[in-house]
Order: C-alpha cells, then structure tokens, then sequence
C-alpha cells in the first residue's frame, strides 16, 4: 500500500472576546437580522490588544499535539511545522518559526504559507506532500488569522463576516489505506482575480516605508458581489475534479467541510454537488469567518457535537484570495479532540 500523510490529531484555539451582531450594530449601519440571513452568522471573536496571530497557532498546535498523543499513544514530536496565516505576526520573518520554538520544537523546519481563506488546504497539501517524498515524518500544520486587526473599523461589509481563530492538526507517515490518510488534493489559482480580495499598502507595490498608504488602502477590503459567485463555482468545481479523480460520489459524501465564508456560499456548493444541507457542516453562527482556520474549526466543531464521526468520508473545499481554491478528501479517523 502506498505511502500516505495520516489525519492524527486535531485542536483549536478562540480568542477570549466575543463580538455578537448586536455590539455591531450598535456602532454600524446593520442589525442582527441582516447579518444572520445574509451570512448565517451570529457572533466572531476578536484578539484583545497585543495579542497576535502566532499566540493562537501556538493553543491549537498545543492541543493538536495533545490530541494526537491520545489518540496513538505515540511520541508527539514533529518535524515539520507549516503555518497557513495571511496575517503574521510581522511581515518578516515568517511567523512559523516562532510557533515551534514556543511548542517547543527547536531545530524543526517551520515555514508560512500565504494563501488567504485556502491556506489551510494549501498547507495541508505541502505537508502531505513533504511527508509522502520522505522529507518529514510527522507535522503540525496550523491555520491562523487575526483579520480584526486589519480590518476597516467603519467597513460593515467586512467587520460582520471576519472572526479571528486558529485551527491545527497533525499528521503522521502511514498508508493510504488507514483512516485518517489524506486521499488526494486539488488546487488551483487565478491571479486575475487578485484585486477582489486585498490589502492594497504594506508591500513592495505600494511601500508604506517611503510614502504613507493612501487613506484606508492598509485596511483589508473585498468586493463582496464577485468573490461570492467565485466561491460557489470555485469550490464546486475543485470539489467535483477531486471526487472524479479519487472515485468518490458525490452522493457517498457524508460530510463536506467548505472554508466557513457566509451560510448561503456553503448551500449554493451544496446544491451545485447535489449534497443535502444536513451533510454541510456549518460553524459559522459562532465563529465567522476565520480565513486560514476556517476549515480545521469547523472539523473541531462538528467532532465536538457529533456530527463527524470515524468511518465518515470527508471532502474539505477552501476558496480565498490570490483568487485561489485547493480541496482534500479523507476517511475521517477516530480522534479526540477537546
Ligand atoms: N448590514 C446591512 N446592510 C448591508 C451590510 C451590512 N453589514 N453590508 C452590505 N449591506 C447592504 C449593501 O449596502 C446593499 O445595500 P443597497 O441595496 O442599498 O445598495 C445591500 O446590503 C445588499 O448588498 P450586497 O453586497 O448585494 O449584499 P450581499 O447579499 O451580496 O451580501 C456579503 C454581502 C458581503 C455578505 C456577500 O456578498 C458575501 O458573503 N460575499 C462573499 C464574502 C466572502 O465569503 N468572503 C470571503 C471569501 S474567502
């Protein structure tokens, strides 16, 4: 049987404040029923001041780490740490070094993957993919943002849909036929599509060390309309090439795991695979949007109430920024996350 990276261990980390849609509208132009029917969602949580993205990535690697040790009954040690964030701590360095040197991981490669709410399958797949050439044996890969803190404080588009969050799991060497063995991928990109979703200053375009951003243009900014018809083809499509691929029905699915983007994106995929509404997992009414921790929280979650049980087979599909959309499939292991 061929050499395959095995879901093992799973966690996750919030930040303490909870933001409901009624604190927002109490400062914006919205309301608690727009909010709730236009996205599917009801309350994000928020990192308190000095508090990064790394901090998070560091509680959900902990508990990854703490998962996948009940769960084998095996030495936690990793030796690859990938970080899928679009908002790190600072621009340079990475901010996955830092993440293994506090979970006490000295001398394990540790690097960023930027690639917005499909960071996380992204860095899945660069992980699978170091583990089945031999490169590494055992990974913690993390998803994490803080998109708070790059938010537009007046931009009511953005503020109801963001939360912060970090999402982990681990993965080990196996084959591809134990549960938990990640079956394939499917990736894709369109940088046409790169103005749709973006921090326009910061960077070597636009430099904020020589002349100061233009007003706003370091706030995070999207064009709502696009980017939700981009998700539900986007999405569809990767899934359906990946089902193809592997010879997996769509009708076999027991659970899909889309990238947490707003309710009515999660049903249009749904529909376009032709998979009930009971078989999409849904998290969002509690946490927002997360970007790049979206998909792992939402795993967490549905294991957490029931709903993701051992055997399940699982499709995990992510749309974001770049544009790009990247989907996984696994049969879903018998873990114990907290
Ligand atoms: N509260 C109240 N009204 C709002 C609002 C808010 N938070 N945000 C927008 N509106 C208003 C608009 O101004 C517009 O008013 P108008 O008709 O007077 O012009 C109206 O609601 C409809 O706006 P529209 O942009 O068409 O709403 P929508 O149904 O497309 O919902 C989003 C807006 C942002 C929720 C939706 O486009 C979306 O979810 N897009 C994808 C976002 C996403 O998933 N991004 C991450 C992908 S990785």
């Amino acid at each position: 049987m061929s050499r395959a990276a095995v879901l093992c261990g799973l966690g996750g980390a919030l930040p303490a404040t909870a933001v409901t849609n009624d604190d927002l509208a109490a400062e914006l132009d919205t309301s608690d029923r727009w909010i709730r029917t236009r996205t599917g969602i009801g309350v994000r949580h928020v990192v308190a001041p000095g508090e990064a993205t790394s901090d998070l990535a560091v509680r959900a690697g902990q508990e990854a780490l703490a998962s996948a040790l009940r769960a084998g009954g095996q030495d936690a040690a990793v030796d690859l740490v990938v970080l899928a964030t679009s908002t790190p701590d600072r621009p340079c360095p990475a901010t996955a070094p830092d993440v293994a040197h506090r979970l006490g991981l000295p001398g394990v490669p540790a690097f960023d993957v930027a690639a917005v709410c499909t960071g996380f399958v992204y860095a899945l797949a660069t992980a699978s993919s170091m583990i089945t050439a031999g490169v590494a044996q055992r990974a913690l890969v993390i998803g994490a943002d803080t998109f708070s803190t790059i938010l537009d404080p007046d931009d009511r588009t953005t503020r109801v849909i963001f939360g912060d969050g970090a999402g982990a799991v681990v993965l080990r060497a196996g084959t591809a036929d134990e549960p938990g063995a990640l079956l394939g991928f499917d990736l894709g990109s369109d940088g046409s599509g790169a103005d749709l979703i973006t921090v326009r200053a910061g960077g070597s375009r636009q430099r904020s060390s020589t002349e100061p951003p233009g007003a706003g243009d370091h706030f995070f900014t999207m064009d709502g309309r696009p980017v939700f018809t981009r998700a539900v083809l986007d999405m569809s499509r990767s899934s359906q090439e990946l089902l193809d691929r592997i010879g997996w029905k769509a009708g076999e699915l027991d659970k899909v795991v889309a990238h947490q983007a707003n309710i009515r994106i999660l049903h249009a995929v749904g529909g376009q695979l032709g998979v009930d509404e009971d078989r999409i997992v849904a998290n969002l009414d509690r946490v927002g949007n997360t970007v790049a921790a979206s998909i792992p929280l939402a795993l967490r979650d549905a294991v957490a109430d029931g709903g993701l049980r051992p055997g399940h087979r699982v499709l995990l599909t992510g749309f974001g920024g770049g544009l790009t959309w990247g989907s996984a499939a696994l049969v879903w292991p018998d873990l114990d996350p907290r």
